[in-house]
Order: structure tokens, then C-alpha cells, then sequence
């Protein structure tokens, strides 16, 4: 079996790294339903904000960066401020030797340390590695949109799929990085 991935959160020297782990899913594949590549430093994935409020992790092997992995917020309304989106990428030829499964245990475990209750992941099909990797850690069909995305001449289904993340007791306290916030600020 291969050696395990370090995962630890990214920093910003990290960016161009996983800029170009997700290049090709853009330009070769129908897995990103991006047209562009997008320029590291532009990326949502950089923001200090996003890390704050959510994680972004990166896996590294022989000191070399060979995927992430990260969430951000679910909706932008306050309703959803206990749900996030996850996603995961992998350099191409890294895939399929545990480095996604040792992504995900470290991400869900902070999302829900971090007070979140909904992680949902969207997965443009066919992706059955996405769909193998999300129902490994208990995520389950929340529905489908039909024929949403047109890429490389053709349509493509889009599977979204959600695991709750504390199966204790419920309770409502907001995610960590919320509470610094006045109830009024977030709509409580
Ligand atoms: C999806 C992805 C992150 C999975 O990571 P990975 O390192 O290849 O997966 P792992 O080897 O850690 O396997 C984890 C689980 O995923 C499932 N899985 C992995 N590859 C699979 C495949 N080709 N078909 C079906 N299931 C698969 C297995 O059930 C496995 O479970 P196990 O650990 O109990 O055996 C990786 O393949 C990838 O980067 N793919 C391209 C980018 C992508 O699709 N990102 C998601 C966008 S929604």
C-alpha cells in the first residue's frame, strides 16, 4: 500500500500548486464544469475569509503538493449557515491510492468540530470515483438536476449528494467562526 499523505491547512504558498492540480479537470475533463482554469490568486480558495470560516486542506507526499480539498459556505442567506459544500481534487496521477480517503477524514472531522451540521458535495456525472469517495464517508443521494451543464458537446447530469456531519444530540450554536457575531448580524 502507498504511504499516506501529510494533510495539513494550506497557506497561501500553496496556491499555485493547486492551481495546477485542478488545471486539467478544467480543460481536459467535464468533472469541473469551469471553461478557464482560474488565476491562483483570484480563486475563492485563497481568501483568508474562506479559511476562517471553513478549512482548506492540502495533502503533500515527498514534500510535493498531490491534492486538496475544501468547503465553503453552502448558500449565502443565514438560514444555511450550518451548511457547507465540499469538493476535492487530486493530481491525476495520485488518484485511486488513499490520499482522497485521507482528505476527507481530516476535513469532515474539522467541518464538524467547527459546528457544522449539512455537508454537500455536487458531482457532475458520470464521476464514480466522486460517487465511491462520497458514499465511502456516508454521503446519500439528495437529488439530481438533469442535463444542467454543457461542456465538451454535450449535457451533463449533476448528482448532489449530503452527510450530516454531528450525529449527537441537535443543537443549534452557530458554526465557531459565527459566534464572534452578534446574534442580529447573522439573523438569528
Ligand atoms: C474523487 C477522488 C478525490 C477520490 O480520491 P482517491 O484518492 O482516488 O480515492 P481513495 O483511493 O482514497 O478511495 C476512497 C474511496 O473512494 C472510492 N473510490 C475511489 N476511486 C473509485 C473509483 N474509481 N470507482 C469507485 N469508487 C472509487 C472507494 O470506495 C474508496 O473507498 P475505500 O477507501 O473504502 O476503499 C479522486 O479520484 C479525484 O481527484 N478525482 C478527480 C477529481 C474529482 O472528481 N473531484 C471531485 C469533484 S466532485
Amino acid at each position: 500500500m502507498s504511504q499516506l499523505p501529510l494533510v495539513r491547512p494550506a497557506t497561501a504558498t500553496d496556491a499555485p500548486a493547486c492551481a495546477e492540480i485542478y488545471a486539467p479537470y478544467v480543460t481536459d475533463t467535464c468533472i469541473s464544469f469551469e471553461a478557464e482554469p482560474p488565476v491562483p490568486l483570484s480563486s475563492a480558495r485563497e481568501s483568508p475569509t474562506h479559511k476562517e470560516s471553513h478549512e482548506w486542506l492540502v495533502a503533500e507526499r515527498d514534500a510535493a503538493i498531490v491534492g486538496y480539498a475544501y468547503a465553503h459556505g453552502f448558500h449565502i442567506r443565514a438560514a444555511y449557515r450550518w451548511s457547507c459544500e465540499t469538493s476535492i481534487y487530486l493530481a491525476m496521477d495520485r488518484r485511486s491510492e488513499g490520499i482522497g480517503r485521507a482528505l476527507y477524514e481530516v476535513l469532515l472531522a474539522r467541518l464538524t468540530e467547527r459546528g457544522y451540521r449539512r455537508a454537500f458535495a455536487c458531482i457532475a456525472l458520470p464521476n464514480h470515483a466522486s460517487i465511491g469517495l462520497h458514499r465511502a464517508f456516508g454521503f446519500e443521494d439528495a437529488g439530481s438536476f438533469r442535463r444542467v451543464g454543457w461542456k465538451y458537446g454535450a449535457w451533463h447530469d449533476v448528482a448532489w449528494l449530503q452527510r450530516t456531519c454531528n450525529l449527537m444530540k441537535s443543537t443549534h450554536r452557530h458554526p465557531s467562526w459565527l459566534r464572534c457575531l452578534s446574534n442580529q448580524r447573522i439573523g438569528a
